[in-house]
């Protein structure tokens, strides 16, 4: 029955949490520490209020940009995430299939639970992949492997350089199943690391990514900043964009919502390199907001590994497909023909400065 359908991101929420099993939820959905970061992130949103401008020439609602080169038909891709068989069979591929058929990149996972071509397959716009620092030789292969399979960037997750703790999955037991592994990472040179220190030890520094920049065979994106200072430093070293997150809340606790870490970090890029921000996205009018504080593009996380335990591939495209008609809507209404139009003004201030 149509009632039935999802008709938002939040339906698919709901509906993901009575489909998968308690465990698995929980390590879909929990985020580290007291999940302060994990609910701030949407929270953030929530208290960003827009402001419409009335009676325009609002156009038909223009998303598209192009981003590294690519024109893409709207700013919302899909970030990486691990594991993807635990929430359906069809894994990456269907992520990979809903995605492209609503014209959403991809980036694939470091920790991904198909083979990277099997993945680029299965969708033409899954085509950058993430990478966790395995040293500098082992890293540097993989990134082979990516441009071999067809990627065409690679996204250098830097806020991670050791787990972080979620006890919600913790207390629910979450293991994962033998079966299991990263399969693109197979064979590759790693770095001794089963201690703590050994693990910090073998972590990233600036002068390792300033290294892939320039050593890799396709441009790196920095994903992970909050301070711009960072931001400026990912680009001087020579990434090709940065991604301001805080890894979905799920690596510290007590973070800036990555909305809130967003418009210092586009002010201190000023346009030399595409700001992408991801966390607590949820509703068009998230995108628009990001977009109005300085995102040239979002990632959204969790929505799609919801719509993909619901149903699929078809899941994953129904979910886009309502958050690219919801930015739509809500530009045109807002009055922004196209993302050159978003600007902080859509953002209500109490007291807006004079003359605007
Ligand atoms: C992630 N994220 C992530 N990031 C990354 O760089 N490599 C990874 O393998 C993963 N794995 C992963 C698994 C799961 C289950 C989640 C929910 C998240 C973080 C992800 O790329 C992104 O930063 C956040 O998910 C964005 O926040 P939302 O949209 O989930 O709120």
């Amino acid at each position: 029955r149509p009632e039935d359908l999802p008709q938002t991101v939040e339906d698919y929420r709901r509906a993901a949490g009575a489909a998968l099993p308690p465990a698995t939820a929980a390590w879909l959905n929990g985020g580290a520490g007291d999940e302060i970061t994990l609910r701030r992130n949407e929270a953030a949103f929530d208290a960003l209020p827009l402001m419409p401008r009335v009676l325009r020439d609002g156009g038909s609602g223009d998303t598209s940009l192009t981003l590294l080169g690519t024109r893409l038909d709207h700013p919302i891709l899909v970030a990486p995430m691990a594991w993807q068989r635990l929430l359906h069979p069809d894994a990456e591929r269907a992520l990979a299939a809903g995605a492209t058929a609503q014209g959403a990149r991809m980036v694939l996972s470091a920790q991904a639970t198909t083979p990277l071509a099997e993945a680029r397959g299965a969708g033409a716009l899954c085509d950058w992949f993430q990478l966790y620092w395995l040293g500098r030789e082992g890293t540097l292969a993989l990134a082979r492997r990516a441009a071999d399979a067809g990627y065409a960037a690679l996204m250098l997750t830097v806020d991670a350089p050791v787990a972080g703790q979620r006890p919600r999955e913790m207390r629910a037991g979450f293991a994962l199943p033998p079966d299991l592994s990263p399969v693109n990472l197979a064979g590759l040179p790693r770095p001794a690391a089963g201690s703590f220190e050994e693990v910090m030890a073998a972590a990233p520094r600036w002068a390792d990514l300033e290294w892939l920049c320039a050593a890799a065979p396709l441009p790196v994106l920095a994903k992970g900043i909050l301070h711009p200072g960072d931001a400026a430093r990912a680009v001087a070293a020579g990434a090709a964009g940065v991604v301001v997150s805080n890894h979905g809340g799920r690596v510290l606790d007590g973070l800036p919502a990555s909305v809130e870490a967003l418009p210092a970090v586009a002010s201190a890029l000023a346009g030399r390199a595409p700001v992408l921000v991801d966390g607590g996205i949820r509703r068009g009018t998230d995108v628009l907001r990001a977009l109005a504080l300085g995102a040239d593009a979002v990632m959204v996380g969790r929505p799609a590994a919801w719509a993909l335990a619901v149903a699929g591939a078809l899941g994953v495209a129904h979910v886009l497909r309502l958050l690219r008609d919801e930015l739509r809507i809500a530009m045109a209404i807002a009055g922004c023909r196209s993302p050159r139009d978003i600007g902080p003004s859509l953002i209500f201030r109490q007291n807006p400065p004079e003359g605007c």
